[in-house]
């Protein structure tokens, strides 16, 4: 998905929101509209439990809730509180058991183009992709990719293998809201996306100086 499209579809949601009964309840709960009863209950009558995705899918985590208001309200988050989020955010990352950050480019490739996973019609015995694709230039010249988050391309040549590149570059995987509060990169590890496994293939895709993202 490009920028622009999300940037439509938000603006879209915030005039839906905007035309509800729950904005004139939100200043008596801190000006987040999504935690209003009113808004509530509308979600809570329009969807329903199906397969895995079950209704605890509409209570938001602390982070998604701080997020949430400050963006409908326009306004900077303040920095202590952005702190705090990205503090807990980082104490909550493990890393690799075996101490080992990289696993198989090829498996990786493959998780990054796929975005199946954790929709209702999904078997949730099968592992989810991680559609990387969807919001990261990470193959040169192929205009298929999105452009929600930086390019990726050359990532491992560009950066090196240090330990300190490792351990960043796992922790934006695993949960991103560590490096910025309000990231819109999902947390792969912190949400049970992907294993510990597949998050060693994505990082090997990054890092390998023979995977498509640094041999162009
Ligand atoms: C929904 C969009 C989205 C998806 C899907 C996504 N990312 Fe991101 N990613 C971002 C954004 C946006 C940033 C920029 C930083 C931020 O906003 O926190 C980012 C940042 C990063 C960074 C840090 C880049 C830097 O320059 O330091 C890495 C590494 C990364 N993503 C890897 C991945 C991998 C690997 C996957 C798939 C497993 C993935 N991303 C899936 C949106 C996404």
């Amino acid at each position: 998905m490009k920028r622009t499209t999300l940037f439509v579809l938000m603006t879209a949601a915030a005039g839906v929101l905007g035309g509800c009964a729950g904005m004139n309840q939100s200043a008596s709960e801190g000006g987040n509209p999504f935690a209003t009863a009113s808004f509530q209950s509308i979600l809570k009558n329009d969807f329903a439990p199906k397969g895995q995705a079950k209704l605890d899918r509409l209570v938001q985590t602390k982070q998604q809730y701080e997020c949430s208001k400050y963006e409908y309200l326009g306004k900077p988050m303040p920095a202590e509180m952005s702190k705090k989020l990205e503090s807990e955010a980082m104490a909550g990352i493990v890393y690799p058991k075996d101490g080992k950050f990289l696993g198989d480019w090829k498996a990786g490739l493959k998780i990054a183009e796929d975005g199946k996973g954790k929709q209702w019609s999904d078997n949730p015995d099968k592992p989810s992709g991680g559609n990387c694709l969807a919001c990261h230039e990470m193959v040169k010249n192929d205009p298929s990719q999105g452009n929600i988050g930086p390019s990726l391309v050359d990532y491992g040549k560009l950066r090196g293998n240090s330990e300190a590149i490792l351990k960043y570059t796992w922790g934006r995987i695993y949960d991103s809201a560590a490096y910025n509060a309000c990231s819109w990169m999902p947390s792969f590890g912190a949400h049970h996306i992907l294993t510990e496994q597949q998050m060693k293939d994505v990082m090997a895709l990054l890092m390998d100086p023979k995977s498509p993202v640094n041999a162009n």
